[in-house]
């Protein structure tokens, strides 16, 4: 673990010169670096020049050399949950190293869809879909699921911030590895075999994340992170989904023709689908979202769907907006979450309004920087 290890190394040396930055600045809050540039108060680890200070000295086992630890003084801006945060020009902050290795790693199997077809008209094939997550809550006395979401790592689901915003109480465990919500069993014929899936997996919550610009009027940085109380093991239905980590992917957003759309179609008011469907959405520019919701449509969120409406009403709220693409070079494509359905996706009405989505290649900083911040 170099996170704490450095601290160990240098905390000493640093907690005397906190005080007075740390009671001012947050994560990301903009500063000014002891060289004069322009820079956010970054965790250490998503800062490359002093990330590859730290490293170095580390390596060597030797201590930073004086000056430059009058200057990791100076930049210091805050200690976060344990984690020492600094002052990082614009140009050198990084996605957090910590958890891009955890991301990148070969064995780290992301995103594998087995088929992109679906089964009986719009149902997904089994276990095809295997980081879909359901929400569940405590309301008035009954449980239900009342959101979407996706697994991203061994311990956190990625979904929207409406889902989790002022819920914190009664949103209480998640779901994995489920098809068809009614049966204790899922199963599929294969020629004269039955082929069934393993039981579903069902984890508590330990930390509600969301964003801390989460704006719930106008529904802006429509994102969260749910940390799970125990690690799930990775297993035939139950697997992450690939993040846009990289500029190429986050590009790619921005022409895709096709979208999918995974869901029980769960939304405030329950499920609509007690099978997992799928459902295509076209990208959409910007403007017919601006529109349609007579507001600006910044970069942070795509414009998806709407004409044939048949389909709309079968994603989850807090799901993903997902398709498949080259993901780090490898040859097989991959399913990467582009999206999480914030807004009119789900409203099944017969007005055919396309849906607001969080862009999420735009926030792939802030869940690398949270993931590491509370533990991968
Ligand atoms: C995790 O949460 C679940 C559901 O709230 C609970 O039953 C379980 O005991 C918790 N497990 C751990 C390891 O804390
Ligand atoms: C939930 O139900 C209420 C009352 O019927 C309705 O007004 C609302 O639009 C529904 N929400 C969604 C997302 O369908």
């Amino acid at each position: 673990m170099i996170g704490s290890s450095l601290v160990v190394l240098y905390g000493i040396a640093l907690v005397s010169s906190m005080g007075v930055q740390s009671a001012r600045a947050a994560y990301a809050d903009d500063c000014t670096t002891p060289d004069g540039d322009q820079g956010r108060c970054m965790p250490f680890s998503s800062c490359r020049n002093i990330e590859e200070r730290l490293t170095e000295a580390q390596k060597s086992g030797q201590k930073v050399p004086a000056d430059y630890a009058v200057y990791l003084q100076k930049a210091s801006c805050g200690e976060f949950n344990g984690v020492r945060h600094f002052c990082c020009a614009s140009a050198q902050i990084q996605h957090n190293s910590k958890v891009m290795t955890l991301l990148k790693d070969e064995n780290f199997d992301c995103g594998n869809f087995l088929s992109q077809r679906v089964a009986n008209g719009y149902e997904v094939k089994l276990s095809s879909r295997p980081w879909m997550a359901l929400l569940r809550y405590h309301q008035f006395g009954e449980s239900r699921f009342l959101c979407g979401g996706a697994l991203i790592s061994e311990r956190y689901i990625l979904t929207a911030a409406h889902c989790v915003h002022g819920l914190q109480n009664d949103l209480y465990e998640i779901r994995l590895g489920e098809h068809r919500i009614s049966t204790e069993e899922d199963c599929r014929q294969q020629g004269r075999k039955k082929k069934c899936a393993p039981p579903v997996v069902d984890v508590g919550i330990e930390k509600h994340l969301i964003h801390e610009q989460y704006d719930s009027r106008h529904i802006m940085n429509d994102i969260a992170l749910l940390r799970l109380n125990r690690s799930v093991p990775f297993q035939k239905h139950i697997k992450p989904i690939c993040l846009p980590i990289t500029d190429e992917l986050k590009q790619q957003a921005e022409q895709i023709n096709t979208f999918f759309v995974t869901g029980w179609g769960t939304t405030e008011n329950g499920s609509s689908s007690d099978v997992l469907l799928q459902a295509n959405v076209p990208l959409q520019p910007r403007s017919s979202c601006s529109q349609a919701y007579r507001r600006t449509v910044p970069l942070t969120q795509l414009c998806v769907g709407g004409g044939d409406l048949q389909d709309s009403c079968k994603g989850d709220s807090g799901g993903p907006l997902q398709a498949p693409a080259r993901y780090l070079g490898e040859f097989a494509q991959k399913m990467v979450e582009f999206g999480i359905v914030s807004q009119g996706v789900v409203s099944c009405g017969q007005i055919s309004l396309p849906g607001l989505y969080t862009n999420v290649g735009e926030y792939v900083q802030w869940i690398t920087d949270t993931m590491a911040s509370n533990g991968l």
